[in-house]
């Protein structure tokens, strides 16, 4: 197993977000995390990610224990993310986004890496040319020097994923990647998460997009109201009675 979460609970004040959730994810596999909207599918991504301390619980990545670490060093562990509300750099290019993305992960750091001694420059053409690779692997070849914010907005979720990949995750979580997508940008999204899986990284999906979570997904979680209401195959949670009563027959009528 990559990660497993054991018993995650997360409370703002009053109200529980999750409770007990529990699942596990191989390695190489593309596990999905659906429900309806206030589940807590978000909740779960801030609490594995640093965002969030969780309330209770502990999540195992790599065979260590992970529980409550800071954004930092989740990152530094290997694991990525992208935003259900996008967050890149509005005003710098798109190349930049994604070199950002990998000094996430160097030890010098963003500010380090300005240095002007040859080391630092040395691994500045290295960080460029890898995010040069990205770009073209997303299917953004030749949108280098564009601001970001003049992306059309299916391009701005793959610059995400460019820059997400960038810090070089051994797991890359997706919040609702297909959210405001046209059916062919679906379609090129969908082969992009199995490309991206291809390369070796574990993919944790949070999906609205039946026809995208069904496609790519090997296993599922259905969180309901904070809790897991089923984890299996998405062929199992098709034909789940309490999946199809909490949100598929909703989801399915979209
Ligand atoms: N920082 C916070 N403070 C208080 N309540 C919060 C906070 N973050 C999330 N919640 C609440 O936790 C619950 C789960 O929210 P979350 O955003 O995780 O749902 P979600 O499954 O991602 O929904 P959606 O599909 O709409 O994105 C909701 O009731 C939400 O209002
Ligand atoms: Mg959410």
């Amino acid at each position: 197993m990559l990660l497993t979460a054991q018993n995650i609970s997360k409370r703002f004040g009053g109200l529980a977000a999750l409770t007990d959730v529990s699942f596990a994810i191989d390695r190489g596999s593309i596990f999905g995390l659906i429900g309806p909207n206030g589940a807590g599918k978000t909740t779960l991504f801030n609490c594995l990610t640093g965002v969030y301390k969780p309330s209770a619980g502990r999540f195992t990545f790599e065979g260590a224990d992970i529980t409550g670490l800071s954004e930092p060093k989740v990152a530094q562990r290997g694991i990525a993310r992208t935003f259900q509300n996008i967050r890149l750099f509005r005003e710098m290019t798109v190349l930049e986004n994604v070199m950002v993305g990998r000094h996430s992960r160097t030890a010098a750091g963003l500010w380090g890496a300005v240095a002007r001694d040859r080391a630092a420059r040395a691994e500045e053409r290295d960080i460029q040319r890898t995010a040069v690779e990205l770009l073209d692997f997303v299917g953004l070849a030749g949108q280098e020097d564009r601001l970001s914010k003049h992306l059309p907005y299916g391009h701005q979720r793959r610059l995400e994923v460019a820059r997400a990949l960038a810090a070089e995750p051994s797991l890359l979580c997706l919040d609702e990647p297909a959210a405001g997508m046209n059916p062919s940008e679906v379609n090129g999204l969908m082969t992009l998460i199995g490309l991206i899986r291809d390369r070796g990284v574990t993919v944790l999906l949070i999906e609205h997009h039946m026809r995208v979570v069904m496609g790519v997904c090997d296993r599922l979680a259905v969180l309901d109201g904070g809790c897991v209401i089923a984890e299996a195959t998405p062929a199992e949670v098709r034909n789940d009675r309490r999946v199809v009563e909490a949100y598929l027959g909703a989801a399915v009528a979209q």
